[in-house]
């Protein structure tokens, strides 16, 4: 069904009430998602991107009970990931020769995931297409944000920037705008998707949001391709973006690790009450990652100015859970954030040299060469735990 945004422009697209994963099991959805589509119908009518594929049919059903599906003037693909374009391949079967209008990578990205030659119109940025009665689609390459071939489109009268995946949110919601659900949720989930999906680009981001400012273009409504539709204050995630492009970090630590007999995890506890001890300010966030949400603790990352990883010497290395962790904040990227080490053993114990060293491949400073301990900590050495807390407030 059909759901009205702004004088010609309607929702078309699945709430996915269901979703907990994404990307494969790389990302927890813990609210849902949805997977918006647009229709915008002029004196030309134009798709804007489609749905997940498992919902390929229900989509384009739902769709031709809206519109003759022959009366498409063209569809915009704004990415190619299977998200959005995953109901193509269903579409294009009743309108073959209908233009789609892409950048040059996602002709790549859609002919390298559906093997279909269809009626590709290449566009670059400052590109429009005319829907008549004076409004016209005006697109804006966005490279790496987050694919190569991400594009976003803007629509002039009614002043609607379809930003795909930019500004997005993984939350499930049938009332489509900002300011119809939890700010709380709202605000966390956006974060969430942020640190979590886009923090490896943020430098190209920095860039493209002068870009966007320097078009002078206004801006009412922000209609992402997951999530809530901005149109209250729409800019307020803009400014967040400006706010987290830009090597954020809030007055916090966070302390991770895994444990075999509790020992690094008393460490740890000790040396998060020594953090707090030394600075009252700071706020301390621990988790045992194997009890946490990998995405959660992640996003907790994104807000830390340092993180203190911990993990027994296991094998004369550390245990998987703790060098996944590492391992996935080096793929995020992860700027000016300090880091260190610690843990127990019991003989070799070479699993603090081995974080430090992870951890500085992650690119975090390592402030010093970490805390280890013998066996499991007596109360000297859960006192030398709480020393080194305060040690590491101190940077
Ligand atoms: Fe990059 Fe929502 O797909």
């Amino acid at each position: 069904m059909k759901k009205a945004i702004v004088n010609n422009v309607y929702w078309v697209g699945k709430v996915d009430w269901e979703l907990r994963r994404f990307h494969g099991d790389e990302f927890s959805t813990n609210s849902g998602s949805t997977y918006n589509s647009y229709l915008i119908k002029e004196e030309k009518t134009v798709l804007i991107d489609t749905v997940w594929s498992p919902f390929d049919e229900e989509f384009v059903e739902n769709l031709a009970g809206e519109i003759d599906l022959n009366r498409i003037d063209a569809v915009i693909a704004n990415h190619g990931e299977v998200d959005h374009s995953g109901a193509l391949p269903c579409l294009m079967k009743h309108i073959p020769n209908t233009p789609i209008y892409c950048t040059a990578n996602a002709v790549k990205s859609l002919k390298g995931q559906y093997h279909q030659d269809w009626n590709f119109v290449v566009v670059k940025t400052g590109d429009k297409l005319d829907l008549g009665n004076g409004k016209e689609l005006i697109f804006v390459e966005m490279p790496m944000l987050h694919w190569p071939d991400s594009m976003a489109a803007y629509l002039t009268g009614d002043n609607v920037l379809f930003s795909n995946d930019a500004f997005g949110q993984h939350i499930a919601t049938n009332s489509l705008f900002n300011d119809t659900v939890d700010q709380c949720t709202l605000m966390n989930e956006a974060i969430k998707y942020y640190a979590n999906i886009l923090t490896p680009f943020s430098q190209i981001l920095r860039k493209k949001l002068e870009e966007i400012v320097a078009l002078n273009l206004p801006i009412d409504i922000i209609a992402t391709s997951h999530g809530v539709i901005w149109r209250t204050n729409p800019m307020q995630i803009v400014e967040k973006y400006a706010l987290w492009a830009n090597d954020y970090k809030e007055n916090q630590i966070t302390v991770v690790y895994d444990t075999m007999w509790n020992g690094t995890k008393t460490l740890a506890e000790q040396i998060s009450e020594g953090i707090r001890s030394a600075d009252p300010d700071v706020t301390v966030k621990v988790f045992n990652i194997t009890k946490s949400d990998i995405n959660d603790v992640m996003t907790e990352v994104f807000k830390s100015k340092t993180v203190v990883v911990g993990s027994p010497t296991n094998s004369r290395s550390i245990l998987h859970s703790v060098a996944g962790f590492i391992h996935m904040m080096k793929q995020l990227r992860f700027k000016n954030k300090k880091g260190a080490a610690f843990g127990c053993h019991g003989w070799s114990g070479e699993g603090v040299n081995i974080m430090s060293a992870m951890l500085a491949d992650a690119g975090l400073e390592v402030i010093d060469e970490g805390l280890k301990n013998l066996w499991n900590p007596d109360e000297e050495a859960q006192q030398k735990a709480f020393q080194y807390g305060k040690t590491i407030a101190g940077f």
